[in-house]
């Protein structure tokens, strides 16, 4: 067969930057976005990306599109129409906060649509209990490997955040630095379990000890962000005796996110961010009383939410079941596992720390490590480019369990190959959070956008990504011309 008859056919792609006339029958659109779906399953179907795609099975996705559709309309803001919602929600806080020690005690959450937004939440949660106490310069140490989300919601509130350093050999956050930085503004240290970049768990147990001390006699907060481990952790502890103390079994933890839409294997868009107790939840609580729309009280950043999700992260964790997710926790631990012991015999690259969950990173003295990554996304396997120190990840998900043979035959083709000629890509650069390639085996064809792109090589590849997402301004060739109008009697 030749190659042409092969290629899949897909519907022409047109721009649509202004609504169509008239609306578009049913029927096409249908046909319009299988087309969409099957050129993006074409981009991840056949091959392994780091992270991102976290089960992927047919009966599982079926069952979540299924619950997605039937409760496509339904908004917990509104309460008291979705009431099954309602103890959806609550259900999913609760088993979420049983996993992580939490049951017992007093704690407690909120839903929210990822990651990033359950520690904006925590965040703002931990500056309004210290404004509270007459805090108005809040403070929060973090570590270089905290996830990015951290500086976001840092800069969104107005809090200082200090950045320690990891320990260059176990990747672990530094407790003595975070000691030296306390200070009478401190509201909170941020710890991971395990972080992005290295897939280490921080020393929480030590962590929670020095936050207990209160070193200026007066309480402060420990967020662990558990939106990687909440729900892995709490299974691979009780596959392997590796795993340390990391959640609300140690006294000074007072926040934890857990994305269910990661290791929860839920649909993109829900996460659960939990706290000690309802007295510091309340203060992530928004309310308006005297707005003339009545009064106005939401849990989170959002005031309309899609319920569906919910719904589909309620079924996701109701089918797996406590049995489902330790199968799939062994699974992914088993290739993670194999993995890393690939990696630590493959002469010329090296793992970082001793990663116990399910990300590992590692480098390279003797090439470049991003265009390593590049070869290794040439043979289907995305990485996950990291920086300071250069390294890449890969983020085991029950995707790369039926492959691991495959990936381990790659790595050490790879390895070789790079060995042999180090020159290859030897100008290759660090990609964007998320891009599993590297930034200079893209098209450039952004030299003139900014001058900036001049002084930090990382620029033209930031801006490329953000034209790429928010396309419309820079291609003037599909704006809509301005119409001919009769010019205005006035
Ligand atoms: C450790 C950690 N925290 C936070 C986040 C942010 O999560 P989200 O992308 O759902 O906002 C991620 C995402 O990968 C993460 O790995």
């Amino acid at each position: 067969m030749k190659k042409k008859d092969r290629a899949p056919k897909y519907l022409p792609t047109k721009k649509n930057y202004v609504l169509p006339t008239e609306g578009i029958s049913d029927r096409l659109l249908y046909e319009q976005i299988a087309s969409y779906k099957q050129q993006d399953e074409a981009r991840w179907k056949d091959g392994q990306v780091s992270g991102g795609i976290y089960h992927g099975g047919e009966d599982h996705l079926a069952l979540q599109n299924h619950a997605l559709s039937m409760f496509s309309i339904s908004n917990p803001l509104h309460g008291d129409v979705w009431p099954s919602i309602v103890k959806m929600e609550a259900e999913i806080i609760s088993m979420t906060a049983n996993l992580v020690n939490g049951g017992e005690l007093s704690v407690c959450g909120a839903i929210t649509s990822g990651g990033t937004e359950s520690i904006i939440m925590s965040v703002k949660a931990h500056r309004t209990w210290a404004e509270a106490q007459g805090i108005t310069e809040p403070e929060i140490i973090g570590c270089l490997s905290s996830h990015a989300g951290l500086d976001k919601a840092c800069d969104m509130l107005k809090v200082k955040l200090i950045k320690v350093p990891f320990d260059l050999e176990t990747c672990e956050m530094l407790v003595n630095e975070v000691a030296k930085h306390i200070t009478r503004n401190t509201i909170m240290v941020y710890s991971s379990a395990p972080n992005y970049p290295h897939g280490i768990i921080d020393p929480i147990k030590a962590l929670s000890d020095l936050v207990m001390e209160q070193p200026f006699n007066r309480p402060i907060g420990l967020h662990v962000d558990c939106c990687l481990g909440g729900f892995f952790l709490p299974f691979a502890r009780k596959l392997r005796d590796n795993i340390p103390p990391f959640d609300f079994a140690l006294p000074g933890v007072t926040a934890m996110s857990c994305d269910t839409h990661k290791y929860g294997y839920a649909a993109k868009g829900t996460s659960v961010v939990l706290y000690r107790n309802s007295a510091l939840r309340n203060y992530q609580f928004f309310a308006y009383p005297k707005w003339t729309g009545g009064m106005y009280v939401t849990p989170t950043t959002a005031g309309s939410r899609p319920g569906a999700l919910s719904a589909a992260c309620w079924c996701s964790m109701m089918s797996l079941g406590e049995a489902g997710y330790l199968r799939a926790t062994e699974r992914i631990l088993c290739t993670t596992e194999k993995i890393a012991d690939c990696i630590r015999n493959s002469p010329g690259l090296f793992v970082l720390g001793s990663p116990k969950a399910m990300i590992v990173a590692f480098g390279s003295k003797d090439f470049n490590i991003y265009a390593f990554s590049d070869e290794m996304s040439k043979r289907g396997f995305g990485m996950s480019p990291c920086q300071s120190p250069p390294c890449v990840h890969l983020c085991v998900t029950l995707r790369h369990c039926n492959v691991v043979d495959e990936i381990i035959f790659a790595l050490q083709n790879v390895a070789k190959q790079m060995l042999a000629n180090p020159n290859i890509g030897k100008d290759a650069n660090v990609a964007v959070y998320g891009a599993s390639s590297s930034s200079s085996s893209s098209n450039s064809n952004d030299k003139n956008r900014s001058s900036a792109s001049n002084q930090d090589p990382r620029t033209s590849g930031m801006l490329r990504y953000m034209s790429k997402t928010l396309d419309m301004p820079y291609d003037q060739k599909y704006r809509p011309k301005p119409k001919k109008t009769k010019k205005s009697k006035l």
